[in-house]
This record gives structure tokens, C-alpha cells and sequence, in this order.
């Protein structure tokens, strides 16, 4: 079994910060009730950045944290839904912003909000036949470009924003992870044949649903495989896409809701961004301590859902 260790992580975030009162000057909303239902309090959107810019820009921190050059990686990931084009892929784009070496295979994957998750995974797998042991993991979104701002149900939960990790495999490294998908395309969906303008759909009770059905027996299953108890996890790193939905996670499992780290009044939904944004965000703050056991967990469009438990390795170990 290959196992995933982090070893560097960066985030980009646009400037231009929207707060529920700005959003209530053009639909009809208004700050307490998107903060009741969902816990956000502005979200970010883009201004002129492209996903190049944020993308790139979290791959050259996560690089220099790691302690690593361009010229280390082997494999270059993208997670999105939102590539600035539909080819050549954003993954590419990196790549040629940052002058990857030319045996560094760049590719996106489509997995919604649960994208970084398949990304480790793929990564797990494939760095062992690859030409260099690290892998440049990246997760973000321009979700403002396929959101409807005159609906109110949808304009209200998501932002723009890109996370980055580099990563290595390691024989040694505990990783236990479980993917899983159900195809239902008419719960959530953007861009289908005849559909202009691209606008994202979604049938928010019942992916609330879902997530509530399939996130709390995800993380059974990834402790079950790993024979550990959930008060063993020291931080739970959920996908961030409502408040209440990882509060009543927490509350399903029975495990404090402090040991969810949550960011979701600063940013939104960014998609397949939220979890290496949370990542980037507790190293900086130095939540994440050496031995520490580490589960993210993902939802989102497919439908797919996603999670990865993992122990800590602290910068300085490596
Ligand atoms: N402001 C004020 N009222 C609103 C708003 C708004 N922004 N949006 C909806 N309402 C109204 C509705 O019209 C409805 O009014 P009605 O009772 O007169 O018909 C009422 O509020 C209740 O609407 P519901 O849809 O039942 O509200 P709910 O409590 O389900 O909250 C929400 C809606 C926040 C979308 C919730 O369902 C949710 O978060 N679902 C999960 C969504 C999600 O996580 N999506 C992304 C996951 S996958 C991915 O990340 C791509």
C-alpha cells in the first residue's frame, strides 16, 4: 500500500471579497438568513484573475514550503470544474506557466467537490511508475463564472479560490481512503447539451441529504479500515459546503464539532478548493502537529463522495 504524505500546501484566494449584503442588493435575501442556513458570511469572487493565476499561484507556495523546484515533479493534477478553457486542460496550463519538465504528466479530473480527493488517490497510485517521486496536487474553482447571480438559491453559497500539495508516496505512510460514486446527474449539474448560458443547477435539499447519508458512513468506513476509534482523529477536514451540514455530521458521529476545522464564513463553497484551502490554512496557523491522524472527507456532483485518513507529518520531520 502507497501512502500519501503532504509536504508542502498553498492557497490563492481573489482579492474582491463579497459580503451577504452586497448579494442581498440584487436578489432578495438577506445576511441572517444565509448565515442561519448556511453559516457564510462573504465569499470571494473573481475580478479579472483567471484560474491560472489562483492555480498557479497555490502550486508555487505549496513548492517552496515543500522545499521543492519545478524541475522535482513527476505528476501534475488538477481538480476543477471550472478550467479557464475546455482544452487544453487546466492541469496544462500549469504546467506551462511553471515550466514542468516535459515528462511530468498534466491532466484534470472531474469529480465536483470531491475532485481533490480522487486527486490524492490518483496520485497514490500512479507516482509510484512515475518518473519522480513528488506530485503536484491543485483543487480550485471560478465557480462565479457558472453561478447565476439573479438566483438566489445557488448565487448565495460559493466562491472562487484554489488550493495546492505537493505530495510523495510513501510505503511506510498510513493512508487509508475510500472513493464512491451515484451517477444522478439531474441533483446537481451545469453546461448540458443546449444549455446556454452554463449556469450550475441544484436541488439543494437533496444533496443536503446526501451528504448527510453518505458522509458519516464514510468516515465509519475509513476508521473501520484503519481499526481506529473516531476520538483518535485529531481533525476532521470536511468538504466546505454548509455549516449545518458538518454540524450535524459531528453530531451523527459524536465527535466534538471543534475538531471540524471549517472556514466556510470566509470563502463559501469553492468546490474542489475547499479542502486544500482548509489544509493550507491550519498548517499556517500550526493546528497541524507531527503523528497527528488527519481525515478529509468530500461530496459533491457525480454524485460522488470521497475521504482520506492519513497521519500528520510535520515540515520539520521530513
Ligand atoms: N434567501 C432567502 N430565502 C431563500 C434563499 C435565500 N438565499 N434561498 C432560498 N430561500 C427560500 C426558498 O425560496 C424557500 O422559500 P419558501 O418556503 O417560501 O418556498 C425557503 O427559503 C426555504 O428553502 P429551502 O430550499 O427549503 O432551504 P434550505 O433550508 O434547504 O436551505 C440550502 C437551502 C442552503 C441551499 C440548503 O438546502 C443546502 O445547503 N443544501 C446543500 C447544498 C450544497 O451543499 N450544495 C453543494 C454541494 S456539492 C458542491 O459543493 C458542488
Amino acid at each position: 500500500m502507497n501512502g500519501l504524505q503532504i509536504l508542502g500546501t498553498g492557497r490563492a484566494l481573489p482579492a474582491h471579497r463579497v459580503t451577504n449584503d452586497d448579494l442581498a442588493q440584487r436578489v432578495d435575501t438577506n445576511h441572517e438568513w444565509i448565515v442561519a442556513r448556511t453559516g457564510i458570511h462573504e465569499r470571494r469572487f473573481a475580478q479579472g484573475e483567471t484560474l491560472t493565476q489562483l492555480t498557479v499561484q497555490a502550486a508555487r507556495q505549496a513548492l517552496e514550503r515543500a522545499g521543492l523546484t519545478v524541475a522535482d515533479i513527476g505528476l501534475c493534477i488538477t481538480a476543477t470544474v471550472t478550467p479557464d478553457y475546455l482544452t487544453p486542460s487546466q492541469a496544462c496550463l500549469i504546467h506551462q506557466e511553471l515550466g514542468l519538465p516535459e515528462d511530468c504528466p498534466a491532466f484534470d479530473l472531474s469529480a465536483g467537490c470531491t475532485g481533490f480527493l480522487y486527486a490524492m488517490e490518483t496520485a497514490a497510485a500512479m507516482l509510484p511508475r512515475m518518473s519522480r517521486p513528488y506530485a503536484l496536487l491543485v483543487g480550485g474553482e471560478l465557480l462565479s463564472r457558472i453561478v447565476d447571480m439573479d438566483d438566489r438559491s445557488t448565487c448565495i453559497l460559493f466562491g472562487d479560490g484554489a488550493g495546492a500539495a505537493v505530495v510523495k508516496t510513501d510505503p511506510e505512510a498510513p493512508w487509508f481512503c475510500h472513493l464512491g460514486t451515484r451517477g444522478r446527474q439531474e441533483v446537481l449539474w451545469a453546461l448540458g447539451p443546449g444549455n446556454h448560458p452554463a449556469y450550475l443547477h441544484m436541488d439543494g435539499q437533496e444533496v443536503f441529504q446526501f451528504a448527510l447519508e453518505t458522509v458519516p458512513a464514510l468516515a465509519r468506513q475509513l476508521l473501520d479500515k484503519a481499526g481506529l476509534d473516531k476520538d483518535q482523529v485529531d481533525w476532521y477536514v470536511p468538504h466546505q459546503a454548509n455549516h449545518r451540514i458538518v454540524a450535524s455530521v459531528a453530531k451523527r458521529l459524536k465527535v466534538p464539532l471543534e475538531k471540524f476545522y471549517e472556514n466556510i464564513a470566509s470563502y463559501g463553497n469553492t468546490s474542489a478548493g475547499t479542502i486544500p484551502i482548509a489544509l493550507d490554512e491550519m498548517v499556517e496557523q500550526g493546528l497541524l502537529k507531527d503523528g497527528q491522524w488527519v481525515m478529509c472527507l468530500g461530496f459533491g456532483a457525480g454524485l460522488t463522495w470521497g475521504g482520506a485518513l492519513f497521519r500528520w507529518k510535520s515540515m520539520e520531520e521530513r
